[in-house]
């Protein structure tokens, strides 16, 4: 069966009432067997495991071509525990360009337990090997990246991360599996915000892992989830669930918007640059052409001309993009990185950074052209 008919129809719970829909099991303890020891429903509490979130995982793996996932209840839960897997005196390359809490994690939280990261620019292969120290454990990559949207060649790190005995994380958060499995290129742990794309309505909070095999790292982030409950609730996996079933209807619309929308910018007077892997222009186009499917994704950033004052005038003058964090919803939103960054990120001042969501194009380009002629 093809990918979009299993989302639907497979790790559905039915309970004997004929709903045509999973309910949710809010129960947090569940019933021991006769014998006083077994658990016959496979439950027992449910910060170890829940029948939704049960659900959730076993969909999120298939999405991925994953053999397992395990599910936390935000995108940076998810990370962590990927860094509470190493040890101390551990080190990590990530990406120059990284979405900015992943550093921020690694420097409030993990330095403190020796765990050291070098920054990387992950188009240079080169600089990315050289990088690697002999306690190098681990290459982090986030393709296309927030909010640069570099693309990261990911077989080619993959090939440099195993020649060094590395393991690799994919945070597929932005490309999502529609356009890019990290899996099938190699990438031992892919990452997620579902809050973003999978979600899909800006209205759930998640994260998730999906392993290419269940090891012995599965095993431990597996246990750590359980002990350390930073676990989604029942409703949550069950509305993320209910997401996904619509996932493959709403991402052509993301993309071909998208496309859309940067095609007009690029051609903007008062736009300085576009930066989106679908266009020609963007510097690794090429490599968004041989890794991604069906499209280039629905983020996009913009440099406006001008200083920072031009990019939160543009961001104000919109109608239909609320200037707002977060993305991947069916709702379009702006957002002037620099200012939640801090002034300390590499983010240009000028640059805007843009979730493209599902309404109709000819709306979301007037609205620009309307915003545009008054900055
Ligand atoms: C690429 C990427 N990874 C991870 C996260 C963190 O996810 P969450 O906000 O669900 O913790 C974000 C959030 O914006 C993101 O854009």
């Amino acid at each position: 069966m093809e990918f979009s008919t299993r989302i639907i129809h497979e790790d559905n719970i039915e309970d004997g009432s004929g709903a045509v829909m999973s309910p949710i099991i809010l129960s947090t303890t569940f019933e021991r067997g006769e014998d006083g020891i077994s658990y016959p429903g496979g439950y027992f509490y449910s910060r170890y495991d829940n029948p939704n979130r049960h659900a959730l995982e076993n969909k999120l793996a298939k999405m991925e071509n994953g053999a397992a996932c395990v599910s936390f209840a935000s995108g940076l839960a998810a990370a962590t525990n990927v860094f509470q897997s190493l040890k101390s005196g551990d080190h990590i390359i990530i990406p120059d360009d990284t979405y900015f809490s992943i550093r921020s994690i690694l420097d409030q939280m993990f330095g403190a337990f020796g765990i050291s990261y070098t920054l990387v620019d992950m188009t240079d292969h080169a600089g990315v090997e050289n990088a690697i120290q002999p306690n190098t454990v681990l290459i982090w990559m986030e393709t296309p990246s927030n909010p640069s949207l570099k693309i990261t060649d990911i077989e080619a790190i993959v090939r440099i991360a195993k020649k060094h005995n590395c393991f690799t994380v994919a945070d597929n958060t932005w490309a999502t599996p529609f356009y890019t499995k990290p899996t099938d290129l190699g990438v031992d742990i892919t990452l997620h915000s579902t809050t973003k794309y999978l979600g899909g309505h800006s209205d759930i909070l998640g994260g998730a892992l999906i392993f290419k095999e269940t090891n012995e790292r599965y095993e431990r982030i597996r246990a750590f989830q359980k002990l350390g409950g930073a676990v989604p609730s029942p409703y949550d996996c069950w509305l993320l669930c209910r997401s996904l079933t619509t996932f493959v209807a709403r991402m052509p619309i993301h993309s071909n918007n998208a496309m859309q929308l940067a095609s007009y910018l690029e051609t903007h007077p008062k736009i300085e640059r576009v930066l989106y892997p679908g266009l020609p222009s963007h510097p690794q186009h090429s490599v968004a052409a041989k890794q991604m499917q069906n499209g280039y994704g629905g983020m996009l950033s913009i440099l406006v001309k001008g200083d920072r004052a031009a990019a939160l005038q543009l961001a104000g003058e919109l109608k239909l993009f609320t200037h707002a964090t977060s993305l991947g919803g069916v709702e379009s939103l702006i957002e002037h990185r620099k200012s939640i960054e801090g002034d300390a990120s590499p983010t240009a001042d000028n640059l805007l950074r843009i979730s493209v969501g599902i309404e109709d194009i000819k709306d979301l380009i007037a609205d620009f052209a309307q915003a545009l002629e008054k900055i």
